[in-house]
């Protein structure tokens, strides 16, 4: 499995939003070297700290979002709004497992699952409210 490049078809055409994509993407990445190519002794609390650092991130990145599709008046705001409620559920669950010491996927799994979330929100939900402007 590869690290997450930035390429330009990330892009949502909104600087600060694409800014904050490409430093998740970052954080992403570092968990990612972490969990598959890190040293086992430091394993659980270097996955604890990322993952503590991505949810304080993406809650941060999200509220920005949100605060921008009310301000341009994006219609699915609503729906939108739930997915990323969802994902910091999801990403709080990993957090409070891996604390108790028990991540019930495999490593590789969770750094797939979290990849597959973001790339795929990035590319067609955020997306949406980028064209939504057009
Ligand atoms: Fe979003």
């Amino acid at each position: 499995m590869s690290y997450i490049e930035w390429n330009d078809s990330f892009s949502i055409d909104n600087a600060e939003i694409d800014a904050q994509h490409q430093q998740w993407i970052a954080i992403h990445n570092t968990l990612h070297g972490i969990l598959l190519e890190g040293d086992v002794v430091s394993l659980q609390q270097a996955a604890i700290n990322t993952l503590q650092e991505m949810q304080a991130y993406i809650r941060k990145h999200f509220a920005f979002e949100e605060a921008y599709m009310a301000r341009i008046g994006f219609p699915e705001i609503r729906e939108h709004w739930r997915l990323h409620k969802d994902f910091d559920t999801r990403v709080y669950g990993y957090l409070r497992d891996a604390q108790k010491g028990e991540l019930p996927v495999l490593n590789s799994e969770l750094v797939k699952i979290l990849r597959n979330w973001l790339v795929h929100h990035i590319l067609f939900e955020d997306m949406k409210f980028s064209q939504n402007r057009r």
